[in-house]
């Protein structure tokens, strides 16, 4: 999408609050909490902002927010679960303002948190900055791909390839959709100037893809090993993107 500026400005609002969603769940996040108790913290921060959740509004998800706690990658349902320690809890919040939409996720391990799960999440956080700093107009696509699964690799992880990237704005999913997080030479499309559109890599230990619960939303890894993710909304410049969903208490 070409970008005006007032698009350009309700984009970095939405962005903003759906930041600071994820940031007042995160500092909830605690053992003995529960996945709702968090899930209603999170809707709290959304309705005073005039915000809507965009996985409500747009799929009829049962909760304001994803909550996926260790094995379970994405799109865990809110509910009685109980947050312990050692966890590795992903929330995932995207929601709509004013006809405009920002999605965005992060993991996090709570304490204490061993040096191997730590060393996951810390992997993909750089996997996720690594594939930012080469997202910029003209180059193409499959560059995120070869970022990740290059950086996934030689630290022995694997990528989840079944769960992608994506075009984002008048609506939570857009063209170009799905952008692979490993290498697909198949991959010919190229980054444009003035595209809004996340990354989310998801490493894993061994896994390489998502399988669906019975509860009809939840995805877990194929073997049932942990698995980290981290996601942003951008905009593509002919230099870094403009991430809109950046956390003030974020480290990178
Ligand atoms: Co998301
Ligand atoms: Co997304």
């Amino acid at each position: 999408m070409g970008l005006t500026k007032e698009e350009f400005e309700k984009l970095r609002r939405i962005g903003a609050v759906v930041a600071e969603t994820i940031e007042e769940m995160q500092s909830h996040l605690e053992p003995g909490i529960t996945t709702r108790e968090l899930d209603e913290i999170g809707r709290a921060v959304l309705t005073r902002n005039g915000a809507q959740s965009a996985p409500e509004l747009v799929y009829d998800f049962p909760g304001a927010t994803c909550i996926s706690v260790n094995e379970r990658a994405a799109h865990g349902i809110p509910g009685d679960l109980k947050i312990k320690a050692g966890d590795l809890v992903n929330i995932d919040v995207s929601a709509e303002m004013d006809g405009f939409f920002a999605d965005s996720g992060a993991s996090f391990g709570v304490e204490p948190v061993s040096k191997k799960k730590q060393a996951l999440l810390d992997s993909t956080k750089e996997a996720l900055e690594k594939a930012m700093s080469m997202a910029r107009h003209g180059r193409p696509i499959q560059l995120v791909g070869r970022v990740v699964e290059g950086l996934a690799k030689e630290r022995g992880y694997t990528v989840i390839r079944n769960l992608g990237g994506h075009g984002i704005g008048r609506g939570l999913h857009e063209k170009p959709n799905f952008i692979p997080h490993f290498y697909d030479r198949s991959e010919k499309r190229r980054f444009k100037e003035g595209q809004v559109l996340t990354l989310e890599p998801f490493l894993a230990f061994g896994a390489r893809r998502v399988d669906e619960l019975d509860d009809g939303w939840t995805l877990r890894t194929e073997n049932k090993d942990l698995v980290a993710q981290f996601e942003h909304t951008m905009v593509i410049t002919r230099g870094e993107p403009i991430v809109l969903t950046r956390r003030a208490s974020e480290t990178y």
